[in-house]
This record gives C-alpha cells, structure tokens and sequence, in this order.
C-alpha cells in the first residue's frame, strides 16, 4: 500500500536488471521508501520482466522525447522523489537534472575516475582495466550531472584483480559488490535527503 509520506524512487534500467532485482527486494517491505517505477528504454530489456513480475509499474521511454523533456511530468504524476541510475546508458539531459538536483544517482563497475566516459559500460569497463594490469577494481556510486561518469563521487567499494581473472570472472565480483552495497548506499542517500519527509 502506498502512502502520501512515501519517499518514492525510480529505477532507471535497461539491461539485464541484476541489480534493480536486488533493489526491488531490499525495498520491499521498507517502511518508508517505495519503488514506484521502473523506466526502461529497451522494450525487450530482462528488467521490464522483472519489474513485471514483482507488479512495479513501468514507462517505457523514446529518446527524443527523453531529450527534451526528461519524462519529468510522467515522473511528477508518479510522484518520484529520487532516480537511481542501473544500467542505464543514454546521457541524463539538463531539463531532468535541473527537477531533481543531487537527487540523480548511477553505480559505475569501476574505480572512478578512472575507466569511465562515454562507451564505458559492460564488459568494455573490465577489459580496459585488465588490459591495463590494474591490481584493484571496484564499483562507484556517484551522483549524475550533464557528463558521463563525472559527478561527486558518493562510494567506493573495490576487489582485488588477480592474473587470471578474466573480463567475465571480474564482471562477477563487481556484480557482487554492487548487489551487496547499492541498495544499503540508496537507502542512506535517501534517508538524508527525504528523511523528514511527512513527520
Ligand atoms: C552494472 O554493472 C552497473 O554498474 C552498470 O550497468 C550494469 C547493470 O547490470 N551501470 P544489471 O542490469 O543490473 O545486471
């Protein structure tokens, strides 16, 4: 059931939904924060299934209205307070930053600064880092300005890289630590932005 004093989040996702999974289960039964929608960009993306199959609503969005809009009256009616990025890969355009200023947040499969940008995602990230005999990995959280990959880094949780890690067997660890700490890390974010929200 939902209530006015809801802090209510969206997930943008449009990739396999691993993580948005491990969101949705965490915020299932939370007293205050809901998961109020699931926007997507791909309409065969593993996510909507997810999203369908735990009856989260979902809006399915088209890039040029993206662009010029931000879906920020869609995201109004549904009354989003805070967008978590999960997988999601079009750039943020500065009509939706400007409604929900360091209320945007995205999870990146490395350390930032480095290994990040425009192409940066998948599997790309961990080849990159391999290739560059990097020692350590990791995953950031980071809130989302008009640059990929470039705001205020938020969290940092990093795994060793061993010799034979291959770009799929480090793609595992970083899944791991994302699943363990980006619900925790938005529940924190969230609570401090909205947390009076309603008292
Ligand atoms: C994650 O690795 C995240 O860091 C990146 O996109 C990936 C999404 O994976 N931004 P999934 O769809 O949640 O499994």
């Amino acid at each position: 059931m939902n209530s006015p004093q809801d802090i209510k989040v969206a997930v943008f996702a449009s990739g396999a939904g691993s993580n948005t999974q491990k969101i949705l289960h965490y915020f299932k039964n939370h007293s205050r924060i809901k998961i109020a929608l699931i926007v997507c960009n791909r309409s065969k993306a593993g996510v909507l299934d997810i999203a369908n199959k735990e009856t989260i609503p979902t809006l399915l969005i088209e890039k040029s209205v993206f662009e010029e809009t931000g879906y920020v009256p869609e995201l109004q009616s549904f009354g989003i307070h805070f967008i978590v990025l999960a997988g999601f890969l079009w750039k943020i355009p500065p009509v939706l930053i400007q409604h929900y200023p360091e209320n945007i947040i995205n999870i990146h499969p490395a350390l930032l600064p480095s290994f990040g940008g425009k192409g940066m995602y998948g599997m790309a990230v961990h080849q990159a880092v391999l290739e560059a005999k990097e020692k350590e990995s990791g995953i950031t959280i980071h809130f989302v300005d008009e640059i990929y990959d470039n705001g205020k880094i938020i969290f940092q949780a990093a795994c060793p890289v061993e010799l034979d890690d291959t770009p799929e067997s480090l793609a595992q660890k970083i899944h791991h630590l994302e699943h363990t700490h980006y619900p925790v890390e938005i529940e924190k974010l969230v609570e401090k932005a909205f947390g009076s929200l309603g008292e």
